[in-house]
């Protein structure tokens, strides 16, 4: 089936190669002004300026094709979210009402609240009621023009509870148009019986989860929270490589709320991506800049969320690294999952350009989950994963007037979301 797409006024993010872009290179956004895009079973098959194709209009292909105009509107790829707890059973808004009395996240953890409050909820309900839960979000974020998602598991905490989540991913890869990646996040935090036995809730995530995990197929990744009060470097090495012994790949949540060598364990592994990093000293960032190739995840809703500074992106976009940005979608620290709200934070709080936050969410986050072949941009075999505004002025109207959906249509696999 194909569909040309006419008049559109601006085709952002076109690009012929494959790029993860760092530094300098994050504020190069190629786009074409008065544009058409074809696209033949889902992908993108041709695009170029409508010149091109207004001199081409005998060519049968053009004329029995389903024509969608695109007058006054942006077209740009949709959003990679690569960083998401999307699958939890309950909000945590009692919590919330906390911190706005006063009480810090780390304080509210101690306390059996935060994530090990997620766990309580999640182990009480079934496997169906929690995709149902998942289901309906990930049909919300497919609305704000996210196209592929990372998603974790860490809500368990049990043996029973990471499989419900994981096989609860695993259902929503092989049921949703959006393309998705799982990642297992056992060691999220300990559970209260374990808080005194490290050594055996870790021996419970590589001996009882991870070999089930591996014969059943759900994970593609690896994760651990390296923090104070959670998983030290040193028990996070001991998790990943358990994990990369079954193929998983390590993204890291390092550097959240202190600098205590997540980053260079995680640079020691050769972590796919780096997450959080709001905490980062000048030798983590020479470290994130110069020995690693992998991506810099940054979440500024969670920064936000948290009351916390926001994660220093100039100094990372200044020492030559590649940055991603995604929603860190949780009940906890970051309970949403619209990505233009992400973008309009990177640029009003971070001071990230309008094109750079755009590739951060687009190009590089497709990077971050190692879909860069797929998605990310406009490129030719690609899905035809597409956002289409409303009429904007300018590309940086987008985060400029933040908090408005400025996304009208949201096409998936060359489809639109209903
Ligand atoms: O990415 N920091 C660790 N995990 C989540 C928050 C989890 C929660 O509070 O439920 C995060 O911020
Ligand atoms: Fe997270």
């Amino acid at each position: 089936m194909t569909k040309l797409i006419t008049n559109i006024k601006q085709l952002v993010g076109v690009r012929q190669q494959n790029k993860l872009l760092r530094g300098k290179g994050l504020a190069e956004l190629p786009s074409i002004e008065n544009a058409y895009l074809i696209i033949e079973d889902g992908l993108i098959a041709e695009y170029g300026p409508m010149k091109n194709l207004e001199s081409e209009t005998s060519n049968a292909k053009h004329q029995t094709s389903n024509t969608i105009d695109a007058t006054d509107q942006f077209i740009l790829p949709c959003w990679c979210d690569s960083h998401t707890h999307l699958v939890f059973a309950a909000s945590r808004e009692e919590e919330f009402v906390d911190k706005i009395k006063g009480t810090g996240y780390a304080e509210i953890a101690a306390k059996g609240g935060g994530i090990l409050n997620s766990a309580k909820r999640l182990n009480d309900i079934s496997e169906a009621q929690l995709f149902d839960l998942s289901w309906k979000r990930l049909a919300e974020i497919a609305r704000l023009g996210t196209g592929a998602v990372e998603i974790k598991s860490g809500y368990g905490l049990t043996v029973e509870g990471e499989l419900k989540m994981l096989r609860v991913i695993k259902k929503l890869k092989e049921k949703s148009a959006l393309s998705i990646k799982s990642t297992f996040l056992g060691a999220h935090n300990y559970p209260i019986e374990y808080r005194e036995d490290h050594k055996g809730y870790i021996d419970l995530i590589v001996n009882e989860m991870l070999p089930v995990i591996a014969v059943e197929k759900l994970a593609d990744y690896i994760d651990v929270f390296c923090e104070n009060g959670f998983f030290s470097p040193a028990e996070a090495e001991i998790i990943c490589r358990a994990g990369m012994s079954y193929g998983l790949k390590p993204k890291l949540h390092v550097n959240q709320l202190n600098s205590i060598g997540g980053v260079q364990i995680g640079i020691e592994l050769n972590a796919v991506s780096l997450d959080h990093l709001e905490v980062l000293t000048d030798d983590d960032i020479k470290l994130v800049s110069s020995s690693w190739s992998g991506v810099c995840t940054l979440l500024p809703t969670a920064a936000f969320f948290l009351g916390v500074p926001f994660q220093p992106a100039k100094k990372l976009i200044e020492a030559g690294c590649a940055i991603a940005l995604a929603t860190d979608y949780n009940p906890g620290s970051s309970p949403s999952g619209n990505m233009s709200l992400v973008i309009a934070m990177s640029c009003i709080g971070m001071k990230m350009l309008p094109e750079e936050s755009i590739n951060a969410a687009t190009n590089n986050g497709a990077w971050a989950i190692e879909l860069q072949h797929e998605v990310g941009s406009i490129t030719v075999g690609k899905k035809a994963n597409l956002i289409f505004t409303q009429p904007i002025p300018s590309l940086a109207y987008l985060p400029y007037s933040f908090g408005t959906n400025l996304i009208d249509r949201v096409m998936i696999n060359g489809e639109f979301v209903s």
